[in-house]
């Protein structure tokens, strides 16, 4: 299937069918005696089968073979892609800005070319996340991937993501993001060649679309504007690799197989895309910075009420327009954690240091703020209604302190000049 061949269905969170078979899909029954076309039947569960019907996500696939048909897995290494704070190193309670990561020469695939840049929490314990980011050029090829340990959440900064799931496929550029559930298989093709990207890999409650309490029943990311793909299977003409990843570690088997042969599902646990230029931006109107939480577009509860495993959250083209107002992020401190990414553009605490596909960290209480070139700007500047345009940061903000990586301390893109952005700041006391 071509690109141009892509099709979706729109929502989050509703009761999806697709079928790429007339009649594959039962009616009145999910598991009949006998599937249409001779196909089996099989749910996938992505939350305990007594969750509150609200957060409840499954599917059921009918597939050509069922995904219990496997062989034997062996330790698959990938050094590189660790998992939660266990698989960090001591680091100091700086900031850390890292510049963009660099894509490499040697052929490498996306499962390949993941990196760990910082963790935190456990996968055994199903809770925290990974900031992952992948350096590519080539597209998986007669390889499948399926993560039991998260859904992985793909913010890829540079070339398209061509993502081939269980149940039908989903393009993905730069701008657009896409969320694949926890334990479904996928494999990613690279059609612009060389790729950067980032990923949540979220092992904690799955994220889900923020309560708008007062905002109402519209805005930030609107259900409907995240697409799910249509049924498409495939012809196993040779047998596939498949890369399992659980308890933080990476298997490999080989199968006949394909896990790509699902022929018609129907349920509400499913990969999503979502083009952030649909996200409808809430900001003051009258004075003062808002708490960043306006923008969040996703959010992975822990079990405090309001203190996230994860908020994804994101710094799209918006009008500023605040009065007597200090208009970039204020100064702070922050018990939750951030990890912060740039697809594009700049973003306006950090006009220059910043660059798209580097990355930074401010960890609990770490203080930060605009550097001392943004912070001269933003004093003098007239506050006209000014747009911010072209550009797009995001944050993967947790309650859980991030941990970074040796690849992060030691794999050469650390920015060991980041802290003395802030030293033109002078006492300006009268
Ligand atoms: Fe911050």
């Amino acid at each position: 299937m071509s690109a141009s061949e892509l099709r979706y269905q729109n929502g989050f969170g509703n009761e999806f069918a697709s079928e790429a078979v007339a009649g594959a899909l039962p009616q009145g029954r999910n598991s009949p005696q006998r599937a249409p076309h001779g196909l089996y039947a099989e749910l996938l569960s992505g939350t305990a089968f007594t969750a509150p019907r609200a957060a409840n996500r499954r599917t059921w696939m009918y597939r050509r073979q069922p995904s219990a048909l496997s062989g034997a897995y062996e330790p698959y290494p990938q050094p590189l892609w660790t998992s939660g704070a266990a698989g960090g190193v001591d680091s100091p309670p700086d900031p850390l800005r890292w510049n963009p990561f660099a894509i490499p020469d040697a052929p490498l695939d996306l499962i390949d070319g993941i990196r760990t840049v910082a963790a935190n929490g456990d996968v055994q314990a199903q809770t925290g996340l990974g900031a992952l980011v992948y350096t590519a050029n080539r597209s998986m090829s007669k390889r499948a991937f399926v993560n039991a340990d998260g859904e992985m959440l793909f913010v890829p900064q540079q070339g398209r993501l061509r993502i081939t799931t269980e149940l039908g496929r989903l393009e993905v550029a730069p701008g657009e993001i896409a969320l694949l559930p926890r334990g479904l298989a996928f494999r990613v093709e690279l059609p612009d060649g060389a790729s950067r990207g980032y990923v949540c890999e979220n092992y904690g409650a799955q994220l889900r679309l923020p309560e708008l309490g007062p905002i109402g029943s519209n805005g930030l990311a609107n259900a409907r504007d995240f697409q799910a793909p249509v049924a498409a299977h495939e012809d196993a003409s040779a047998p596939t690799e498949v890369i399992r990843k659980v308890g933080g570690r990476l298997w490999r088997n080989s199968q006949a197989a394909t896990p790509f042969n699902v022929v018609a599902w129907h349920g509400n646990l499913v990969p999503l895309k979502y083009d952030t230029a649909r996200f409808m931006t809430i900001g003051t109107i009258s004075y003062d910075h808002p708490d960043p939480s306006i923008f969040t577009v996703l959010t992975s509860p822990s079990d405090t009420p309001g203190t996230a495993n994860c908020d994804f959250v994101i710094f799209p083209p918006r009008w500023m327009v605040a009065e007597d107002t200090f208009r970039p992020p204020w100064y702070h401190r922050n018990v939750m954690s951030e990890f912060m990414g740039l697809v594009h553009g700049q973003y306006d605490a950090k006009p220059e240091g910043f660059k798209p596909g580097g990355a930074s960290l401010h960890n609990c209480m770490v203080p930060h703020g605009p550097d001392a070139e943004a912070f001269e700007k933003a004093s003098s500047a007239p506050l006209a209604p000014h747009k911010l345009d072209n550009t797009l940061a995001f944050m993967f903000e947790s309650r859980w302190r991030f941990v970074p990586t040796a690849f992060a301390m030691q794999g050469g893109a650390l920015d060991a000049g980041y802290a003395s952005c802030w030293n033109g700041l002078q006492d300006r006391f009268r």
